[in-house]
């Protein structure tokens, strides 16, 4: 997708093929410095400190943070390591484990001398598949707003609510959720996003507004409580949001706050779709009761940084010195409250014989 016109990705390499590039995420909205991932250290850091974040795009940085480790030293025992140390950056994106699981069979019965080279390309496979596969879903999603927009007066928007950002920046590019809103959009389809701010981190204040404002998107955010109310009032057409994991039962997981709104959207009959890669689907776990579930320093909600009117970045603390802070950063919403799933290879009901539908290869898993 685009910034200042530019068509960019998250992630590509130097002019050397070896140095990982990606945007810091965390100075969004006011920047988005590029950063250079030169060891796997690098780019464990960058996916714990949520320099980068978003399930895909965690998948996509462990991959090449795997590359970066066999560059440095192709042995077995580097490789295990390197796997060991990138698994435990986050609990709950299952791309996480993905990735690495991934890279670690297709690595560990090569000679080491061939490991890098090999490395560096399965990673880079893993971002081109997870563009078309963006792309997929969002062509698979579109006709769901076409259906809303069919019922509306011309000119007259779909209104979609979406939670955090599973945009173009948690993936490597067009994202999960927002790939059928682009699409939309491009189409020329009159939209309107409301963009939840996604407390503690504002992941939709500060990204999710960002990417839309970036490709025109009319949007307005909205306080992470107010989506209830909208819904009551009938300006919600539909909710669509991504997911960082989903149990075979079709229970997902995603940013906290997340579930709060499928009861909303429950309540008030708003069809609350979540749309997927197939990567975030852990056929191991039966229901969302085993996904684990990443708790963070209470800091990231006790203070707020932003930028002062002479342009200063500065970061001040909103809750009482000595107050306790929970901050647990995904919840579970149970599938009997998502409308649908929306896949790189269609849209099924969030449940087992769903999923089994559209992945009938995993039936064996
Ligand atoms: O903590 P984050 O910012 O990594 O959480 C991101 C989300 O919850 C996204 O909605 C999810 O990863 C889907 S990204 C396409």
């Amino acid at each position: 997708m685009r910034i200042d016109g530019e068509h960019r990705r998250s992630v590509w390499l130097a002019e050397d093929g070896r140095t990982v590039l990606t945007f810091d995420q965390t100075r969004l909205p006011h920047a988005l410095p590029v950063i250079a991932l030169e060891r796997l250290e690098d780019a464990a850091a960058a996916i714990a400190e949520m320099k980068i974040r978003g399930a895909p795009l965690i998948g996509a940085i462990a991959a090449y943070g795997v590359a970066l480790a066999v560059r440095a030293d192709p042995s077995d025992d580097a490789l295990a390591r390197a796997c060991g140390l990138l698994a435990a950056t986050r609990p709950t994106a299952v791309n996480l484990r993905w990735a690495l699981e991934r890279m670690r069979a297709l690595l560990a019965p090569l000679p080491p001398a061939r490991r890098e080279e090999r490395a560096y390309a399965e990673a880079a496979a893993i971002c081109e598949e997870d563009v078309a596969i963006n792309r997929a879903i969002g062509e698979r999603g579109l006709p769901l707003i076409e259906a809303v927009a069919r019922r509306k007066r011309p000119g007259e928007p779909v209104r979609i609510l979406t939670h955090c950002n599973a945009g173009w920046l948690a993936t490597v590019d067009w994202g999960t959720a927002t790939a059928p809103v682009y699409l939309a959009h491009r189409k020329g389809i009159a939209l309107h996003v409301w963009v939840d701010e996604t407390r503690p981190r504002n992941q939709g204040a500060a990204i999710t507004a960002f990417e839309l404002g970036q490709e025109g998107v009319p949007h307005t955010v909205i306080a992470d409580n107010a989506g209830g109310h909208l819904m009551r009032q009938g300006l919600v057409d539909l909710c669509i949001v991504g997911t960082d994991r989903v149990a075979r039962n079709g229970d997902v997981a995603n940013k906290i706050g997340t579930y709060l709104k499928a009861l909303a959207a429950f309540d008030n009959a708003v069809p609350f779709y979540v749309a997927l890669p197939s990567s975030t689907i852990d056929w191991r776990l039966s229901d969302g009761a085993g996904i684990p579930i990443e708790e963070r320093s209470g800091e990231e909600l006790a203070l707020v940084t932003g930028r002062t009117a002479d342009g200063r970045i500065e970061t001040v603390r909103i809750t009482p010195e000595g107050s306790a802070c929970g901050n647990w950063a995904f919840d579970v919403t149970p599938a009997r409250l998502v409308t649908a799933l929306v896949t790189e290879r269609g849209v099924c009901p969030a449940s087992e014989a769903g999923l089994l539908s559209l992945f009938p290869e995993a039936a064996a898993a």
